[in-house]
């Protein structure tokens, strides 16, 4: 009865330069929720793409209820009732929201796809997720967060016995995220085997059951996870002591690091004037100074990537002004960038990492005009900057000139992140910034961040990790449905006072 659902024995996956499982071996029993945790580049991504058919083992066995299986391409995984949330959301964002969730399995009728049916059902299903929204729009008009909602209503939706996630909450808010939980116990209950990766400690000890640990390819430990202090876990994923990292005190991998308070000078560097863009912003303004952080709360799809793609220039408005050090920021975004105004955006896969470039060229592409001089690059100061970032960020890459395609998940991230940290800009844009970045890792980003900060940087925050966003905000201006509903500043940023913000707004919206 608990023999394995899923297994692989003895897998090898070897790339180039790196390889991303060694003598691996997994096992995932039936109706267990099961954790797959390591750093940035450990190989979990990759074992998950062994076991669903994207990638062939180099060596070792794949078994699917006891006996050995090739799967050719994803599809056969999926036939055989394994379900996938990959890391980058993998749906295709030009068609409609609804062809997304039935993708492949479409109602038909005299053999042709039943369109009508297909967005009523696909609409009352995404209704029961939450997501109210019209389902022939294209996919990618929704924002990462709610592109993962789709993604986890395909997956619930389709009759698996396994379902497999790759870092399902890391554009989550609290909300979306106990939809996700409710679904998970409904999957768990019905016996369905769950494979989960995430880099938040709370979730994996909320619903795992057992926990798999990977370190630079190599499986590590595999046991129950209530019985693992996180300490204990923290220091099989970093390979370091126990002792070790209490000796650098712990705190530093509990993802705090903000110094916070920046004392922030009278004048705003940032003046966002009652942007409006019907119906997504109406009216938002907000002001950064200089040294300060400011984070933006909301829910999903209040409008906080919106606000931020309008002072850069990337969303259309229909009104409103942005000024920088009280002069008028052009509406471009290279206008935008060479005021002085940098950001990260939420979704690098669409609007950051530029595949066929290498880490380097990925780092330095923004710092460019500011690296060179009399028009020439400087190929040593080049260099250097490229070094620190990933010696800072712990880049994970084989080398420099790595294509930074081949990078896992979370080494993108930092990448992009660096990209924009080396550009010095006078008002810096962060939206979801160590979104799939690890424990150990997350630390020195936020570290930087608030060093950028002490030294005059005005910061806009966007977070659904809410505890990065109240450690990390000097002040927290709450967004909803569009429109600014409220500020909290000093002693009120904090976590009950952020959500009762979002909640007491949310109470007003019950019909
Ligand atoms: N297509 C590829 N070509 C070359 N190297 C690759 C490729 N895919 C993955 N790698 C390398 O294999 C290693 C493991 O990557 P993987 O994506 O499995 O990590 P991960 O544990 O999922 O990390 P993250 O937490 O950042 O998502 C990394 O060093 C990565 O650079
Ligand atoms: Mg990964």
């Amino acid at each position: 009865m608990n023999a394995p659902v899923l297994e692989l024995v003895d897998g090898t996956k070897q790339f180039l330069g790196t390889r991303a499982l060694d003598d691996v071996s997994f096992a995932l029993r039936p109706g267990e929720v099961h954790a797959l945790v390591g750093e940035n580049g450990a190989g979990k991504s990759t074992l998950i793409k062994v076991l669903t058919g994207v990638y062939r083992p180099d060596g070792g066995e794949l078994r699917h209820r006891g006996s050995p299986v090739v799967f050719q391409r994803p599809v056969q995984a999926q036939q055989a009732g394994i379900s996938t949330i990959y890391q980058e959301v993998n749906l295709v964002p030009l068609r409609s929201i609804a062809s997304n969730v039935y993708l492949g399995r479409e109602p038909r009728r005299l053999g042709l796809i039943d369109w009508r049916r297909t967005n009523a059902m696909a609409a009352e299903l995404l209704a029961g997720y939450g997501i109210h929204t019209d389902v022939r729009r294209p996919l990618g008009t929704l924002g990462i967060g709610s592109q993962q909602m789709v993604a986890l209503a395909r997956a619930a939706s389709t009759a698996a016995d396994v379902v497999i996630m790759d870092e399902p909450t890391s554009s989550l808010e609290p909300r979306e995220v106990e939809t996700l939980f409710s679904v998970i116990e409904r999957m768990h209950e019905d016996g369905v085997a769950i494979l989960y990766v995430s880099h938040r400690m709370d979730e994996l000890y909320r619903i795992c059951d057992r926990v798999t640990v990977l370190r630079d390819g190599k499986l590590v430990h595999t046991g129950p996870l209530a019985e693992l202090p996180r300490i204990e876990l923290v220091s099989k994923m970093l390979g370091r002591s126990v002792g070790d990292l209490r000796a650098h005190g712990a705190t530093e991998f509990s993802g705090n690091h903000f110094g916070g308070d920046h004392t922030a000078a009278a004048e705003p560097l940032l003046r966002a004037e009652h942007l409006t863009s019907t119906p997504r912003l109406s009216d938002v303004s907000l002001d950064i100074r200089p040294g300060e952080v400011v984070g933006l709360a909301g829910l999903l799809g209040s409008g906080r990537s919106e606000t931020a793609r309008a002072i850069i220039g990337a969303f259309p408005l229909d009104g409103g002004t942005v000024l920088l050090a009280g002069k008028p920021v052009p509406t471009s975004v290279p206008g935008a960038v060479r005021a002085g105004i940098s950001m990260l955006a939420e979704d690098r896969k669409a609007d950051g990492i530029i595949p066929a470039l290498s880490v380097r060229e990925n780092i330095v592409l923004a710092a460019l005009p500011r690296l060179s001089r009399f028009g020439v690059v400087s190929r040593a100061r080049q260099d250097r900057v490229v070094a620190t970032f990933m010696e800072r960020l712990r880049i994970k890459a084989s080398s420099p000139d790595q294509p930074v395609a081949e990078l896992s998940g979370g080494n993108q991230q930092k990448v992009l992140l660096a990209r924009w940290l080396c550009t010095e800009p006078k008002v810096l844009l962060l939206d979801e910034p160590t979104r799939g970045i690890d424990v150990g890792a997350k630390a020195e980003v936020q570290a930087l961040i608030d060093e950028l900060a002490t030294d005059g940087l005005g910061v806009l925050l966007i977070s659904s990790d809410m505890e990065e966003l109240i450690d990390g905000s000097d002040r927290v201006v709450v967004l909803r449905d569009g429109a600014v509903v409220g500020e909290l500043s000093g002693d009120q940023v904090n976590e009950d006072a952020v959500l009762a913000a979002i909640a007491a707004v949310d109470e007003g919206e019950a019909p």
